[in-house]
């Protein structure tokens, strides 16, 4: 497939680190040397489909096509107040979709994934013009009393429109299943039966564990998907990689031994946004015109899981 067309959506609320240290112990001081985080969107009376509805419908101006184009729609979120029916079914009644549609919660690599399975339905024939939409509000998973989880994060959507094409160069998705690296539960509707033991726990991060995975997954399936392509580094325009802490990019960027200039960041006024990150960044970089025709782009993304993923774009 080819991506034809990108879209974003922000919650308007701006949380700089100083606001944060008005009610937690933490400070500008900690956050930026350790995270590269200033500020993060933060969703307050918006709800997250309409900002992946606004998203898509950004997307699908920039593709030049009507909902009535699109013949499937996959929806990454990783927590929403909905059980049923899906984000993909609830953002599609908004913006007037009538095509198949799927949810998958792949935390942070979901934008990789979606193109994954869009790319395997079309090589399989059975789609042409493929949406994605990856909406989160990870805000509203974290406790705002444990100031080593909620600094970190971010709300918001990303979209884009893939449509027929070669440009998908290659994909990799790994799995490392670790579920107690990062996790969160919400209870169920209790019954007269249920004996076992449930809790509402917000999100439980073993930080430093997260950082060494993050690290080494993404250098490890870099540089496995560039080799399995025949694409050498040198060729490669430009990183994507989920925006989760800028100290992770750096050390991503010094293993692989590449430039600062290939890697674009948004990191320092958005937080970690899930897997809203990467098509954020991609729209972005997309509306500054900072990609050429026939640029290599690598995305690279890891988390709950533990998964990540990597893709070869041409651009
Ligand atoms: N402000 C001030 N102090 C804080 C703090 C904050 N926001 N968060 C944690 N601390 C404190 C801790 O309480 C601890 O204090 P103590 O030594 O008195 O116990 C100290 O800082 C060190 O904590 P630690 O967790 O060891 O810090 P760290 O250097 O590992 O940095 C992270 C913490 C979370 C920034 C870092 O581990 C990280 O970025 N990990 C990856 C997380 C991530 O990106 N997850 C999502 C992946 S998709």
């Amino acid at each position: 497939m080819r991506i034809i067309g990108t879209g974003s959506a922000l919650p308007k609320k701006v949380v700089t680190n100083a606001m944060l240290s008005e009610f937690l112990d933490t400070s500008d001081e900690w956050i930026i040397p350790r995270t590269g985080i200033r500020s993060r969107h933060v969703i307050t009376d918006e709800r997250v489909e309409d900002l992946g509805a606004e998203a898509a419908r950004k997307a699908l101006e920039q593709a030049g096509m009507q909902p009535g184009d699109i013949d499937f729609f996959i929806c990454s979120n990783v927590a929403t107040e909905y059980v049923t029916p899906g984000m993909s079914c609830i953002i599609s009644a908004k913006i007037g979709l009538s095509c198949p549609c799927i949810d998958i919660n792949c935390a942070c690599p979901g934008f990789i994934y979606a193109m994954d399975i869009a790319e395997t339905y079309y090589q399989a024939g059975k789609v042409h013009n493929v949406l994605i939409v990856c909406a989160e509000e990870p805000s509203r998973m974290t406790s705002w009393d444990d100031r080593s989880t909620c600094v970190l994060f971010g709300d918001g959507a990303g979209a884009a429109v893939l449509t027929e094409g070669n440009n998908i160069r290659g994909i990799e998705l790994h799995s490392q299943p670790d579920p107690d690296k990062i996790w969160q539960t919400k209870t169920l509707v209790p019954t007269p039966f249920v004996t076992k033991e449930e809790k509402d726990v917000p999100l439980q991060m073993k930080g430093r564990e997260v950082f060494k995975f993050a690290v080494s997954a993404s250098t490890r399936d870099v540089q496995s998907l560039l080799k399995k392509v025949g694409i050498e580094q040198s060729q490669v325009a430009y990183y994507m990689v989920h925006q989760a802490n800028l100290r992770i990019i750096d050390a991503i960027k010094q293993y692989l031994g590449e430039s600062d200039e290939k890697f674009p960041t948004n990191i320092a006024d958005h937080g970690n946004s899930s897997s809203a990150s990467c098509p954020i960044l991609l729209d972005e970089c997309n509306r500054k015109g900072l990609f050429n025709k026939g640029d290599i782009l690598v995305f690279s993304a890891f988390g709950a899981g533990l998964l990540s993923a990597v893709a070869v774009v041409e651009w």
